[in-house]
């Protein structure tokens, strides 16, 4: 694909789609990770002497009409402080805007536009029409095939890959196109559904394809032990067999937890009790893995080359079911392995445990992460090589 970072932007109009979907309470922006992902970029386009004008959704809004709850402004006070200049919000900008040199404006949230979701032409056109470069950045938005993540890009004169967008797929390139063996995947979260993709692609690329949550208690089921009042689908437990036999055949392996930590309750105040995994109860509800299993799984890491981690293994945000996700954090970090992280839940337990300097590369992408782990082709990635040909 074209690079931003490769092309002369001087006093060119550059339109960026960014991800700057982030969480918003009382007007205040409360997890940043996301804008500062992006900062590099709109730093990178004013120096470059670029008009700049940056676009992003924010939460999923009713299309076609302005809502003060989904507006983009929370974010526009967020970069006035951080790039330590007056950044412009404009909420009317589809027929042109005026945009200075070294100004930085930012479009309102993209779906309040009529055709930003059904990836509509006219509005793909106009958006196209008000610059001279488009930048695909928004690597969190990159599966969604969207008038500001793809049209766009189809009708500007040049459309290139942002710095973020560039450093996050050779990342995640680096962790499963050509790994350093062995690979180790740790998915976690509660439904095997929804991450039966994920899982389907890992399971024949990995050496080991660790499972947390209620993804896990799927497999401790499928593989003959009780789990009581645990989270689980039953319905997925041949598929679960199915996954283990599909490692197996590649070398690869599912380990399935020795011992668990339970409770009786899903609360702040449940009791944790250790057990092991063959002595579940009828009334037990499995909430972490116990410290044989962490201790294992921590060896596991410790020899590992690369480690893709998504989705705890335990309860983490009660502290007496956070030891297992405690443990995988500490062997993530303490490994010299290349790692790589993504994935709402994953990011708040690495921000729990402090580690996020230890990990080799934290992703923006939630749905994109997990679309990139299933080896699906990211529709706005897609368009971009087919503009660079
Ligand atoms: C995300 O938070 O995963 C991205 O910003 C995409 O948001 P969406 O799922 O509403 O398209």
């Amino acid at each position: 694909v074209i690079k931003m970072a490769d092309l002369d932007l001087n006093g060119k109009r550059v339109l960026i789609r960014e991800d700057l979907n982030v969480p918003v309470k009382a007007g205040k922006v409360t997890s940043d990770a996301r804008i500062r992902a992006a900062l590099p970029t709109i730093k990178l386009a004013l120096e470059k002497g670029a008009k700049v004008m940056v676009m992003s959704h924010l939460g999923r809004p009713t299309e076609g009409e302005y809502d003060d709850a989904f507006s983009l402004a929370p974010v526009v006070d967020y970069l006035n402080t951080a790039l330590e200049q007056t950044v412009r919000l404009e909420k009317d900008y589809l027929n042109g805007v005026d945009v200075a040199d070294n100004e930085v404006v930012v479009f309102e949230n993209v779906r309040f536009n009529t055709g930003e979701k059904s990836n509509d032409e006219t509005l793909s056109k106009k958006l196209a029409a008000l610059c001279d470069v488009y930048v695909m950045d928004a690597f969190g938005t990159a599966h969604r095939a969207q008038a500001s993540t793809h049209g766009v890009g189809l009708f500007a004169d040049i459309a290139c890959a942002g710095p973020l967008l560039a450093a996050e797929l050779e990342a995640l390139g680096k962790a499963l196109d050509n790994p350093a063996r062995p690979l180790v995947a740790i998915v976690g979260g509660s439904k095997v559904s929804t991450k039966l993709t994920v899982l389907d692609s890992l399971s024949t690329v990995v050496d080991q394809l660790v499972t947390g949550g209620g993804i896990a208690n799927t497999f401790i089921a499928a593989a003959g032990h009780p789990v009581g009042k645990s989270l689980y689908e039953a319905d997925l437990m041949d598929e679960a067999n199915r996954l283990c036999a599909a490692a197996k055949s590649n070398n690869g392996e599912i380990p399935v937890p020795t011992d668990v930590v339970v409770g009786n309750e899903f609360s702040e105040s449940a009791v944790a009790t250790l057990k092991d995994v063959s002595e579940v109860t009828a009334e037990d509800m499995i909430f972490d893995i116990g410290p044989d299993t962490a201790n294992t799984l921590a060896k596991i890491i410790a020899s590992a080359g690369t480690v893709v981690w998504n989705g705890p293994v335990g309860v983490f945000e009660f502290d007496q079911f956070g030891n297992g996700t405690r443990a995988i954090a500490n062997a993530i970090a303490n490994s010299n392995a290349f790692s790589i992280a993504g994935g709402g839940d994953t990011l708040a337990a690495i921000d729990k445990y402090g580690i996020a300097d230890k990990v080799s590369y934290i992703s923006t992408g939630g749905g994109a992460f997990l679309e990139f782990l299933e080896g699906k082709k990211l529709p706005a990635v897609a368009m971009l090589e087919e503009r660079a040909k």
